[in-house]
């Protein structure tokens, strides 16, 4: 079987941790090989711009900010995603570039023209074979994000820049409805763990 490049998406507060659980015990109950990383990160320089780019202090314009973002994927790519890919082994990430055009894109307005031609040559031609989608309205983001403590330089974003980097996820996965599963993540959690179950069972079929 070819190795799948598999990431999971969505604004702040949709739902990804418990979810990206869900999806470990997924390939877990099957025994296929699979590599759980994110970004930014994933490498030691991932990890040391995620650090960076997350820190409130951080004063970072929009250009540097996406220059950033890709250096860390650039890294993560080569010393992570292709070597597993390679080898055969499944790989789920945290993220993706879908959160560059949504929230440097459309959060912060950086034009989709220039994170395409970033894309294109970090990438390559490596696209994720499924991108999971989690949506919720975006009053559930905000209350979510409201019980967190200690908010990254995204979470303190007020509300209409989520409402932007919701906008641009929905007409992206509505772009290429072949690569996106939008997964309602506003209902019980029973409900969204069948959903991302029978998206990874169709993917694997
Ligand atoms: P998270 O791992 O907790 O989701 O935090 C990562 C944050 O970084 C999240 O707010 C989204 C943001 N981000 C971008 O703005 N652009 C990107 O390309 C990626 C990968 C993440």
């Amino acid at each position: 079987m070819k190795a799948r490049f598999i990431t999971l998406d969505g604004i702040d507060g949709a739902g990804k941790s418990t979810n990206l659980a869900v999806i470990k015990n997924w390939f877990e109950a099957r025994r296929l090989p699979v590599l759980f990383t994110r970004e930014p990160g994933g490498t030691p320089v991932g990890e040391a711009l995620r650090e960076i780019l997350l820190n409130p202090a951080t004063r970072a314009g929009l250009r540097t900010e996406t220059l950033m973002m890709f250096a860390a994927r650039c890294q993560h790519i080569e010393d992570v995603i292709l070597p597993a890919l390679q080898k055969g082994i499944h790989v789920v990430s945290d993220r993706f570039t879908d959160a560059t055009f949504a929230y440097q894109g459309g959060g912060r307005g950086v034009p989709q023209a220039d994170i395409e031609t970033l894309e294109n040559w970090v990438q390559g031609s490596l696209r994720p074979d499924l991108t999971i989608l989690l949506d919720v309205p975006l009053e559930v983001s905000m209350s979510r994000l409201a019980e967190t403590r200690e908010k990254d330089r995204f979470e303190q974003e007020a509300a209409d820049f989520f409402t932007r980097v919701r906008q641009s996820y929905l007409q992206r996965a509505a772009a290429a409805p072949h690569r996106y599963a939008v997964i309602d993540s506003n209902r019980a959690r029973s409900e969204v763990q069948a959903d991302i179950e029978a998206t990874l069972a169709g993917h694997f079929s």
